[in-house]
């Protein structure tokens, strides 16, 4: 049987995924639909409880997203969280208007009125996080106050049944004092929640999963790129449905040192999966020569990979699946309520970046999961730490990290440097402490000395950011002596070089990459 679980309807806040995170925290597996999604398929699910995030919008906008109201007749508690309190009053005869000094931002202090157990054993004055522009203003028959703050009369509410819950605060930030303890009310009490959910169940639903798709003769490509989310999805795969997983590595010629040999290693000694490993390597430094505009190396890169990609799919004779390692912070930007990000500041490319006409049907085993959780899976799949402590790597590599035209000169000079990089830091135990760090070659070049000779060589940055999400970065304070150290060693070994520098610029402004 199934583990019950909680259905958290995405109305479009950047905290929903903050919410999963949060009920799994609390050992209680949850899935995110779309504040769309179809009642009927929600009724399918072994649901435990409901929970409606927040969102942007206003409820009585023009084409904003609206709850179903037949999502509270599931036969299962409902918590609505701000957008989702909202919707809850608004689709049951309550009030909700925009706040006269223009919304509520921040703490606040909650003051509960009246014992319930949503709040049970939040002390009667607490601080909880608000963020809101409506609030609600007359609730709905049938519903309670139980708790306010100076600037919302409704902070929390409950229908009288005890079994319909909404709060205008945010209990899944860390301001809000109570909000762990809030949750767990209403996972445990109101919703009767087990909280026996591990990564380990995870492991067991996502294979049978595999299996129950792929049924017993299908056959399923994937895409390797040697990261931690394409290589937890192959091991997955493998244990699900072994020799019927082909994965597909793509050699394009911009990989950093000894990456290809480790991963045929992995791959071929420790978890024997079908690999093909296609050196495309020619053809994908044939496509660059000449060309120095980033977003151009992109595209070509992007297309190649593609061309490459597919020609090898056909290979794997009757393969209709392909499978990829997406994350939820990856599907929510294509889904959100509120649409994806509104500028391009660069044409992002990875494995998963294939175009959705390549005639296979998508399997996404972690689709529900976020980053640090497929590490947490990667660990009960026995992947060794060095895959899963991995930093990112973009996918069109090292070629972002060549500036100016991309030859197979210009990427060995830079490899070379990289590897010196990463391995002093490795040694002064600085890898783990950086998010990213990396060198990059520079297309200028500049005078120096060595021996008692002029030399004119090329300049290498080195990079090394700490970052929780990659959207924004600091430089990473490493001590100076290591920066030497790395300085004089890559002067020293890769004769190419002459000139060291270390990038101190955050981002905003720079990006983490140079391009
Ligand atoms: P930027 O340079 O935009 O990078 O600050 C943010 C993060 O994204 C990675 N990155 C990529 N990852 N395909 C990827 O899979 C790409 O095309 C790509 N471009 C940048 C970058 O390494 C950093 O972690």
């Amino acid at each position: 049987m199934a583990e019950p679980l909680i259905a958290i309807l995405d109305f479009g806040s950047q905290y929903t995924q903050l919410i999963a995170r949060r009920v799994r925290e609390q050992r209680v597996f949850c899935r995110i639909y779309p504040w769309s999604v179809d009642v009927a398929t929600l009724s399918k699910e072994p649901l435990a409880g409901v929970i409606l995030s927040g969102g942007p919008a206003s409820v009585y906008e023009k084409d904003a997203p609206r709850l179903d109201p037949r999502v509270l007749e599931l036969g299962v508690p409902v918590l609505g969280v701000c957008y989702g309190m909202q919707s809850i009053a608004k689709e049951f005869g309550g009030t909700v208007e925009r706040g006269t000094q223009g919304g509520e931002y921040g703490r606040a202090t909650l003051e509960v009125v009246r014992p319930n157990p949503l709040l049970r054993d939040v002390p009667t004055t607490s601080t909880v996080w608000m963020s809101h522009g409506d609030s609600v203003t007359a609730l709905p028959a049938g519903y309670t106050l139980l708790a306010r703050s100076p600037t919302c009369p409704f902070a929390a509410t409950m229908r009288d049944d005890g079994r319909v819950y909404g709060i205008q605060f945010h209990p899944e930030v860390t301001h809000s004092a109570y909000g762990t303890q809030i949750l767990s009310n209403f996972l445990f009490d109101v919703c009767h929640a087990q909280g026996s959910w591990t990564m380990g169940n995870f492991v067991d639903q996502a294979i049978d999963k595999v299996r129950a798709t792929v049924g017993p003769q299908g056959r399923v490509v994937l895409g390797l790129s040697g990261g931690v989310d394409s290589s937890v999805a192959a091991v997955l795969l493998h244990r699900a449905i072994g020799d019927r997983l082909d994965a597909i590595f793509v050699d394009n010629g911009m990989l950093r040192k000894n990456e290809r040999h480790e991963v045929e290693h992995l791959f071929r000694e420790r978890f024997p999966v079908r690999l093909h490993v296609v050196d495309a390597s020619e053809q994908f430094l044939a496509d660059l020569k000449g060309v120095v505009d980033p977003e151009h190396k992109r595209k070509k890169i992007g297309h190649r990979f593609i061309d490459v990609f597919k020609d090898e799919a056909k290979r794997c004779a009757g393969a209709q699946f392909l499978a990829q390692g997406t994350l939820y912070p990856d599907v929510i930007e294509s889904t959100s309520a509120t649409g994806g990000p509104s500028v391009t500041i660069k044409t992002h490319h990875n494995v998963g970046g294939l175009p959705k006409d390549l005639g296979f049907m998508l399997i996404e085993p972690f689709r529900e999961l976020f980053k640090d959780e497929v590490r947490q899976l990667g660990a009960l799949l026995e992947l060794p730490e060095t895959v899963l402590k991995r930093h990112p790597f973009p996918g069109p590599g090292l070629s972002v990290r060549c500036l100016g035209e991309v030859t197979r000169e210009r990427l060995d000079v830079l490899r070379e440097a990289d590897a010196i990089f990463l391995e002093e830091l490795r040694a002064a135990g600085w890898y783990e402490k950086t998010s990213q760090a990396f060198a990059v070659l520079l297309p200028v070049r500049s005078v120096g000395v060595q021996g008692d000779g002029r030399t004119y060589g090329h300049v290498c940055a080195l990079r090394a950011v700490t970052t929780e999400d990659f959207m924004t970065a600091d430089f990473a304070p490493l001590p100076f002596d290591l920066l030497g150290r790395v300085a004089s060693r890559i002067t020293n070994e890769v004769r190419a070089i002459n000139r060291v520098t270390y990038d101190v610029t955050s981002k905003p402004p720079g990006t983490i990459e140079w391009e």
